[in-house]
């Protein structure tokens, strides 16, 4: 037996540990649901807990009075009623007036429907008169419960333990001249306390329903108006991180929250005010950097005085040829700025290679080849000059892919690159080297044509050829600083 018990405590007790587990598991699911929600889920929430709470509060307080009023005013009707025909029972019970007695009885009992027995008994507890006639001379037993009230004439209320039936007992002196000739023993129930309960339960449920639906709808509008703000500056913050704010954010109240987006608002204007002024210095200095660039393209033109005012020839050229060849304004503008920084790179290369009065030897070719990437790391230092690095780096490619750097061949070559490439070897060709003259430009333009295809792109080698033809029969120069 023993065992039996202990068992069925072991059992229990592991029970009772897998319901406290699964108890704090679901608390910290909860838990973890709640810190997710929404704010407005959250206040929403908060609002309808502590509405529907103190409502439940209210609504047994209330409860809780009405009973006590109700009790109160059924005992008082009780003993109004047991006073009343105490005071004209005592004439009848001394003349023995049966007649008199039944019918204060009758009447009391017939108008209060709550009332299940009304009797008359002598100081001996003996029915002398009562509801039930077969009650008549039977002594009545002393009601067992708590007194609930005495008053000084003798009169006494006893609460019964019995609450879904009689509740009080109501016992109430009848003095005659002095002499107490017997009672008058009132029975009272719950039916009209059940009535007023089950009226005001009703009313309460609805109350509390309309409570609750207020609550909610109240609460809802509350969040709204206190969250609206609080989104706004959420997006306001977002907006400042992306650097998109359009404009300062609507100030809805006076309160905390219209001084927290007023700040955020002063906040914003003095970041955007110091963006503004960070990229004005940014700007001011890539363009220094540009024009230092440019300064030193225009620089390594100078360093050798055959190849003065190459860059500038190059652009006129290439710009004539982009022009035929359908490029837009701006595509010209951007071809001539890459035609002057296309040999930038040539500032690494030494004086001994640039302006060697001479061939160059292998090594120093190799040399001179590394102005390409030189150029092109130079370029990628400014993000505005990054766009020249590929007409830079690959304008010593080959159509059929034997140049450098890279070996780029066909269309793989850049565009600007590709023309540039044409421009440059015809002004190189028709300058005065150190180890040579000057071709004629029917010597360049020949070997341009005999090139096509090999070091220059045809399409852009015909249209060269068909303006240098042109221009030639209007006797107008096609390069103005070559000519001058
Ligand atoms: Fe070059």
């Amino acid at each position: 037996m023993i065992n039996k018990i202990s068992l069925f405590v072991r059992k229990m007790n592991s029970y009772l540990r897998a319901l406290v587990k699964l108890f704090r598991a679901t608390l910290h699911l909860m838990a973890q649901r709640y810190r997710s929600a929404s704010l407005r889920f959250k206040f929403a929430f908060l609002v309808v807990i502590l509405l529907t709470s103190t409502s439940f509060i209210l609504c047994i307080l209330t409860v809780q009075i009405m009973n006590n009023y109700v009790l109160n005013e059924i005992i008082k009707r009780g003993e109004s009623v047991g006073k009343s025909i105490a005071a004209s029972a005592g004439y009848s019970l001394l003349s023995r007036d049966r007649l008199g007695l039944d019918n204060l009885v009758f009447k009391a009992k017939t108008s209060n429907s709550d009332m299940p027995y009304v009797a008359i008994v002598d100081p001996d507890m003996k029915t002398v008169v009562h509801s039930k006639t077969l009650m008549i001379g039977e002594t009545i037993p002393v009601a067992q419960g708590r007194l609930h009230r005495k008053a000084d004439d003798g009169t006494t209320v006893i609460e019964l333990p019995n609450p879904s039936g009689i509740v009080f007992e109501i016992s109430c002196p009848i003095v005659f001249m002095k002499k107490t000739l017997g009672n008058v023993i009132i029975g009272m129930n719950k039916s009209v306390l059940l009535e007023a309960q089950q009226k005001v339960r009703d009313r309460i449920v609805i109350a509390f329903g309309i409570i609750v639906v207020l609550g909610i709808f109240a609460s809802s509008l509350l969040a709204s108006f206190l969250i609206k703000p609080i989104k706004e500056l959420s997006v306001g913050v977002d907006q400042l991180k992306n650097g998109t704010v359009k404009k300062p954010l609507r100030i809805y109240s006076q309160d905390e929250l219209g001084e927290l987006t007023r700040n955020f608002n002063e906040m914003s204007a003095l970041i955007a005010e110091q963006k503004g002024r960070i990229n004005k210095y940014a700007y001011d200095l890539e363009e220094a950097y540009v024009s230092i660039v440019k300064v030193v393209a225009a620089a390594i033109d100078a360093r050798d005085s055959y190849t003065h005012g190459h860059s500038a020839r190059v652009a006129q050229l290439s710009h004539v040829i982009g022009k035929q060849a359908g490029l837009s304004k701006s595509e010209l503008e951007e071809l001539e700025v890459a035609c002057l920084f296309h040999d930038v790179g040539k500032i690494k290369t030494p004086d001994s290679i640039l302006l060697k009065p001479g061939r160059l030897s292998p090594a120093e070719y190799k040399d001179m080849m590394n102005h390409v990437e030189d150029g092109a790391s130079i370029l990628s230092r400014a993000p505005s000059l990054v766009k020249y690095i590929p007409s830079t780096r690959h304008h010593h490619e080959w159509y059929n892919g034997k140049g450098y750097p890279d070996g780029l061949a066909g269309d793989n070559i850049p565009l600007f690159a590709a023309i540039i490439s044409i421009a440059d070897a015809f002004d190189a060709m028709t300058s005065d080297r150190p180890y040579r003259k000057a071709l004629s430009e029917e010597e360049a333009l020949h070997e341009i044509e005999r090139m096509s295809g090999i070091q220059f792109r045809p399409d852009f080698v015909a249209i060269f050829l068909k303006l240098t033809k042109e221009s030639r029969a209007k006797d107008v120069p096609l390069c103005v600083e070559k000519a001058a």
